[in-house]
């Protein structure tokens, strides 16, 4: 078996491994309490930056943890305090790095949680492993057993991490291999259209339709997040509110105005003419091009 297959093997047991269902269950529950202010996840998630924050966060720590381990094995003695130093950061910033992870994780199911627990498992490991290096070396020794277990952990978390993202689309963005009509499509009768949110197939496309002021706005109706429906969601005034996990969208920009959402919903140009409504969207994107859902 090649290596690429044996760890496909892997992920694929961890994906059907129901028996991490209960620490699963139970991790979810902790996190729902804990980060129950929608202020903390909308700030955890990475809406303020536009991208998930805990990829922007992790190379924070696990750099520090790294780099501290290759000063061990390549800088002598003089490099120690340093090291030490290294260890150190990383165990700090490690903590808000968690927080942000376990936010993303708490809206996956099924294959995408159980990856997420062993994620878990394997960075606490590191955490634990280098926090004991990092308390061996205030006692004047080396620490450097537990420093390369912790190396070791953190390799298999972060390869589970890549999968999590990579191949299972954890914080991806949902919309983005989607496309849309990049000339004018029309697509329903002007007086179709109200105040309700209503949903409306274009070429396998589902966007969601509705009346700002008067003015007909038409944005992506699948959810960036994890891909729920909007047009069954609730209108907010001007944005209309995810029914999956709440994030709300502006219905004339498709900005994200509450997380746990990052991204943006994709807004379309509309027009009417001669009483039917057409849309657009210019596509730059390459991979749009033979685009999902067509
Ligand atoms: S799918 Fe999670 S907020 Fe919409």
């Amino acid at each position: 078996m090649s290596v690429s297959a044996g760890l496909e093997e892997i992920t694929r047991r961890i994906e059907a491994a129901t028996a991490l269902d209960f620490a699963g269950n139970r991790l979810r529950a902790l996190g729902r309490l804990a980060l129950k202010h929608d202020s903390t996840r909308d700030l955890l998630s990475g809406r303020p930056i536009g991208h998930p924050l805990h990829p922007a966060l992790v190379m924070v720590p696990a750099g520090a943890f790294l780099s501290a381990t290759a000063l061990d094995l390549t800088g002598g003695t003089t490099m120690r305090p340093a090291s030490r130093r290294l260890i150190g950061l990383g165990l700090l910033t490690a903590v808000p790095t968690a927080l942000a992870g376990w936010a993303d994780w708490l809206d996956t199911e099924d294959a995408e949680s159980r990856t997420g627990v062993v994620h878990a498992a394997m960075n606490v490991t590191a955490l634990y492993a280098y926090y004991r290096s990092w308390r061996a070396r205030h006692r004047g020794k080396r620490g450097l057993g537990s420093a390369l277990l912790g190396a070791t952990a953190l390799g298999a978390g972060g390869w589970l991490g890549g999968h999590l993202s990579f191949g299972e689309g954890v914080g991806v963005d949902t919309t983005a291999f989607q496309a849309g009509p990049t000339d004018w499509r029309e697509i329903a009768a002007d007086t179709d259209i109200t105040d309700d949110l209503r949903q409306v197939d274009v070429d396998g496309l589902q966007l969601l339709l509705t009346r700002v002021d008067g003015t007909i706005v038409a944005i992506a109706d699948r959810c960036t997040h994890r891909g729920g429906p909007l047009s069954e969601g609730s209108r907010e005034g001007d944005c209309v509110a995810c029914p999956w996990h709440g994030s709300s969208f502006s219905l004339r920009s498709g900005a994200v105005l509450r997380g746990p959402a990052s991204r943006p919903q994709p807004a379309y140009e509309v027009r009417v003419e001669a009483g039917r409504v057409q849309v657009r969207r210019p596509e730059p994107r390459s991979l749009r091009r033979n685009p999902v859902g067509a």
